[in-house]
């Protein structure tokens, strides 16, 4: 869970952050620190999780292709590794050398760990990229740095091939990391969401593989899996009908930087009072793993559902006993209904249970995460800037 619960909190700190909002900061020559909020919190619980879980051995997976005769692109299936419903990740390669990574689409640009980098935590067990190995490597030494309120990674920029599966990008944008100082349970992250967030100011790895026409559609699918190691898959170049029920139903990005959309309201099912009432923002991020929003409305659902806040985790506890009879939650998007059950809402720990609701002070909109994607199927739609949503098989 570690990292990603640290992402989590990346993403925190960047949205209270202002107006120029990225989930990861990186600045060509310096970096500031931003003051995260509650980040004595979230440390606590990071290192309270580590010691009782330690870290999570990844797998490798291998993509399939479904290759499609009539054009020349394929649609890839990506399987994806889920760790604790609240991790999910897929296998890369970047210069020939495999990566685990987390495939974010709340970031723009693709990072993996150097083998240059000094204080990264060797026990880890992360993978390092070595330039050596690549014979298409470049890079003209351009640094980049990423803070976020806990820490900071930093390195270079570099292009190199990418691959997934069979499907192989040339000269793709990719930071490669020599200096980070905390451990993280996946290798590196490739981002998902539009160019204008790259923060490597690279061309985003979906982009790419539009631009050098190798997708069959411009478009990837997410059919995240709860419950075991199995995780689900990300399709690229296609969506695939037997992972959802009915048709999808379409609302337009708003704002091409996250996948930003308009939702009508979120309410718990039983009940007649409503949040964001009159439609809010929200954005589909596959890299936060809860579903984050206003104070308020998220003290309201977390209220619904008996969950009680716990100040040393900075989270809100649910009692694992009541799960069965919790009411489910109703998200509407455009003006169609979509569901999350207790038993996907509520994250449940070996000893205790917290709710999939967490609040952010300062934020005005929803961060639609894991918990949202694990029940609902989401086709992100890149050339025609739209989601695609229905209810995963
Ligand atoms: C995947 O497709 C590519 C070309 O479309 C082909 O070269 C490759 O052999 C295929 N791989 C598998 C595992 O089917
Ligand atoms: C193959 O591509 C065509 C045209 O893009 C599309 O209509 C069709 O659904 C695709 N078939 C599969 C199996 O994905
Ligand atoms: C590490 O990255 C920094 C930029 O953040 C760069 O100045 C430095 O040269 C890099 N070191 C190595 C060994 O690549
Ligand atoms: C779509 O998903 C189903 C269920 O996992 C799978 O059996 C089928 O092969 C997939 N279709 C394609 C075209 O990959
Ligand atoms: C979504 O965008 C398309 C074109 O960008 C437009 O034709 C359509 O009317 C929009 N749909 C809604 C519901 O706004
Ligand atoms: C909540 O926090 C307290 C300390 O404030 C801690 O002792 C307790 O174990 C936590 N409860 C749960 C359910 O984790």
């Amino acid at each position: 869970m570690n990292l990603r619960v640290i992402i989590l909190f990346f993403c925190l700190i960047v949205f209270v952050d202002g107006r120029k909002v990225h989930r990861f900061r990186l600045q060509r020559r310096s970096h500031r620190h931003h003051k995260a909020p509650h980040s004595h919190f979230h440390l606590q619980f990071r290192n309270a999780l580590r010691r009782k879980y330690g870290y999570t051995p990844l797998r490798t997976v291998n993509a399939v292709n479904i290759t499609n005769d009539s054009s020349k692109g394929v649609a890839l299936t990506e399987p994806l590794i889920n760790s604790y419903d609240t991790n999910f990740f897929g296998v890369i390669s970047a210069g020939g050398q495999p990566f685990t990574m987390q495939f974010d689409t709340g970031s723009s640009d693709l990072w993996v760990p150097s083998s240059h980098c000094k204080f990264c935590i060797k026990k880890c067990g992360n993978k390092f990229f070595k330039e050596s190995k690549s014979k298409t490597f470049r890079t003209n030494n351009i640094p980049f740095s990423i803070t976020y309120g806990s820490g900071s990674v930093k390195g270079i920029v570099a292009s190199d091939e990418v691959g997934f599966g069979d499907l192989k990008i040339q000269n793709q944008g990719i930071g490669l990391v020599n200096i980070s100082d905390s451990c993280s349970v996946f290798d590196g992250i490739a981002g998902f969401a539009f160019q204008e967030l790259s923060l490597t100011n690279s061309v985003p790895a979906f982009q790419q593989m539009i631009d050098q026409q190798l997708v069959e559609q411009p478009i990837f699918s997410f059919h995240m899996k709860s419950g075991s190691s199995d995780g689900g898959s990300m399709i690229l170049g296609g969506s695939n009908s037997s992972l959802y029920y009915g048709p999808l139903t379409y609302t337009n990005v708003t704002e091409a930087k996250y996948w930003t959309f308009k939702m009508d309201f979120i309410e718990v099912h039983g009940k007649n009072s409503r949040r964001c009432e009159s439609g809010c923002k929200a954005i589909m991020d596959t890299g936060t793993s809860l579903i984050v929003g206003p104070v308020m409305d998220v003290l309201y659902l977390n209220k619904a559902i008996g969950a009680e806040h716990n100040d040393t985790y900075d989270l809100y506890i649910v009692d694992c006993a009541t799960i069965p009879q919790l009411p489910i939650i109703v998200f509407s998007i455009a003006d169609k209904e979509f569901y999350v059950k207790p038993q996907t809402y509520v994250i449940v720990y070996q000893d205790f249970c917290f709710s999939g609701f967490m609040d952010m002070r300062g934020l005005d909109h929803w961060i639609i995460g894991d918990v949202f994607l694990r029940e609902n199927y989401v086709e992100f739609d890149w050339a025609r800037k739209r989601l695609g949503i229905a209810p995963a098989v």
